[in-house]
């Protein structure tokens, strides 16, 4: 990973195909950086404030590939850009095709085939930040795919952001990384909407939960890097916290949310992972080594075992 200070200046054209929120944010960055620019998305009439300074809206699609050199895509998923550009237009020449929708790792693969049978050059990439971020030091965008496509486009994405970088050859790498930090984002989110919901049913107002949730967030900054150390070195000291206690405390909060009624599916999943370890012996190591039980196929056959 890399950082640096976004928004230096280029003079390369770009395109944008797509004008949700996360596309006006890029145009945005983009024009800040003085790159010309030209927009189209499906729907006409979102790019007024783009057009007033200085966005070239384009009719159709091959119109806004025409007006760049670098053609970033920023539609709702890889359904979407292959129903904007497949068929695509015709000259690619000195052209590279970046896309930064979200999607399967599979699909970017898919796609960058797809790019390469019409000799496209294509880079694919993942927005790891939310809009109000992009274009600040802060963003974190990554691309993957082929590393010279990479160099050709490096300067003009460098307005986007200035974390991450280039992560490697294999086209689906960028969005692996998405949908492993999604993995995080979403069940942190469902946890504390449900940690609220157990709160509340056990008489505890969201105000008074609230200064010891955000504690609680507090500790996976510290937690990342050490599990990431511990993973790949493969031994899980246990003298902070262990994996039994860990599963004990489990069963006291799978029992205590069936009893108010609420969905224990993800507690339930928690704790059979814990479960399998104590089984197999690692009781005493820390938690990281449940980061190496979550296969679907092994929880199946911890609950043949308990059957
Ligand atoms: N917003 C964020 O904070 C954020 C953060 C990280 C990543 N992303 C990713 O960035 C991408 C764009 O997100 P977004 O926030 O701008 O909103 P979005 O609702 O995911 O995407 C909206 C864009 O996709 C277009 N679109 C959807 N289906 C289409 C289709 N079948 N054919 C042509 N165009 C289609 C829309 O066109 P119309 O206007 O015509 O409907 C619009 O331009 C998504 O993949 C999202 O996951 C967003």
């Amino acid at each position: 990973m890399t950082t640096s200070t976004p928004a230096t200046t280029t003079s390369t054209p770009v395109s944008l195909l797509g004008l949700g929120p996360m596309g006006h944010a890029l145009a945005t960055a983009f024009l800040d950086a003085g790159n010309p620019l030209t927009v189209w998305n499906r729907t006409p009439g979102r790019a007024d404030g783009l057009s007033r300074r200085g966005a070239v809206v384009a009719g159709g699609v091959e119109e806004a590939v025409r007006g760049g050199r670098v053609i970033v895509a920023c539609l709702r998923d890889y359904a979407a850009v292959r129903a904007v550009l497949d068929p695509p237009p015709d000259d690619w020449t000195g052209r590279v095709l970046v896309n930064l929708g979200s999607g399967e790792p599979t699909q970017a693969r898919e796609l960058a085939r797809w790019a390469d049978g019409h000799g496209i050059r294509y880079l694919d990439g993942a927005i790891l930040s939310p809009t109000p971020a992009i274009g600040t030091p802060s963003a974190a965008v990554l691309y993957s795919g082929e590393a010279a496509a990479y160099e050709t486009v490096r300067e003009v994405v460098a307005a986007l952001g200035g974390v991450g970088g280039y992560v490697g050859a294999d086209p689906g790498r960028a969005v692996a990384h998405e949908v492993a930090l999604l993995d995080l984002f979403a069940t942190s989110v469902n946890g504390l909407a449900h940690a609220f919901a157990l709160a509340r049913a056990e008489g505890i107002a969201p105000g008074e939960l609230a200064p010891y949730a955000a504690g609680i967030g507090g500790l996976l900054t510290e937690m990342a890097p050490r599990w990431a150390e511990q993973l790949a070195a493969g031994r899980f000291p246990g003298e902070r916290s262990t994996v039994a206690s860990a599963a004990t405390a489990l069963t006291h909060l799978v029992g205590t949310a069936a009893a108010h009624g609420l969905d224990v599916g993800a507690l339930a999943s928690a704790r059979r992972a814990a479960d399998r370890l104590v089984a197999a012996g690692h009781g005493d190591d820390g938690l990281a080594r449940l980061a190496t039980v979550q296969h679907a196929e092994q929880a199946e056959q911890g609950e043949r075992a308990e059957g």
